[in-house]
């Protein structure tokens, strides 16, 4: 059972084609976690976890969710991260998961694919070709994975250095706390209110007024870019950081690698 949760699109396309290719099922946690469904996940087969990296790590809410939620059946757990470049500390976590559910960890990959943060200057979107060539290459890395994990072969990942943990455990609450505000997310006056920002919010921290406009509550969200960035008529900005720059959706890609 292939578990994923995906803001833009590039770990929920691994997710699916790791269930085609493993004649596996797969299921978006999205509802779950928006609901608080905690009820148990069954799997005959090995579970798969596929999620971004945020800030280094898996995203903060995705990992309390597998912490607590009731795995059943298989007794193997793989991790699949994508990020733009660097995945962190993100296997510790998964090891504390594994250790958590009583489950075998059978390791990470690893995946380098296309940007998609616009809330910030500090890092830049890709040029097409890059995104391209990234979206490319992780199709070949992706076969390596799948047929590891047909063969019931633990992945190998890189060794993280003590001073990355010593430097991202203390980092990464107090950037968050200063950076991953929601008080400069805003729409404008193309906002068709058709409330898709508000359906794709792990967090649930979009209402919609009685205009059927987003409103953003003030507690910090995760800035996973699902709203900003899946919005059909990019009627979504952030502050003046996101103006002019384009929102990265793997969608709409897909048919240029193939
Ligand atoms: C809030 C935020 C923080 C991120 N932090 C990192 C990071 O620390 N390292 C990195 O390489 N990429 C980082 N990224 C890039 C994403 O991990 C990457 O684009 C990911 O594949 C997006 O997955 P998705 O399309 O499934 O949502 C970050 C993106 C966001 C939105």
């Amino acid at each position: 059972m292939i578990l994923y949760f995906s803001a833009t699109g590039n770990s929920e396309f691994i997710a699916l084609e790791m269930a085609r290719e493993l004649n596996d099922e797969s299921l978006n946690l999205l509802k779950r976690i928006k609901e608080n469904d905690y009820s148990p996940i069954n799997s005959d087969k090995p579970f798969i976890i596929v999620c971004p990296i945020y800030v280094c790590e898996p995203p903060v809410f995705l990992v309390k969710y597998l912490m607590n939620v009731k795995l059943t059946g298989n007794k193997n757990i793989y991790f699949t991260f994508t990020s733009g470049g660097y995945a962190g500390i993100a296997a510790h976590y998964g090891k504390k998961i594994a250790r958590k559910q009583k489950m075998k960890y059978m390791g990470r990959a690893e995946f380098k694919m296309p940007r998609n943060y616009i809330a910030s200057n500090a890092y830049a979107l890709l040029e097409e070709d890059e995104i391209l060539n990234r979206l490319k290459n992780t199709k070949i890395k992706l076969n390596d994975v799948i047929s590891y994990i047909k063969n019931g072969n633990k992945l190998k990942g890189r060794h993280i250095w003590l001073f990355e943990y010593i430097v991202t455990i203390p980092f990464v609450p107090i950037w968050s706390k200063l950076k991953f505000k929601t008080k400069p997310f805003y729409y404008l006056d193309s906002c068709i209110g058709c409330g898709k920002c508000q359906n794709v919010c792990p967090l649930n921290r979009i209402k919609l007024n009685d205009l059927k406009k987003p409103v953003w509550d003030l507690e910090n969200c995760t800035h996973c870019m699902a709203c900003i960035s899946n919005c059909p008529k990019e009627a979504i900005e952030y502050g003046e950081i996101s103006l002019g720059k384009y929102r990265y959706k793997l969608k709409n890609y897909i048919g240029k690698i193939d």
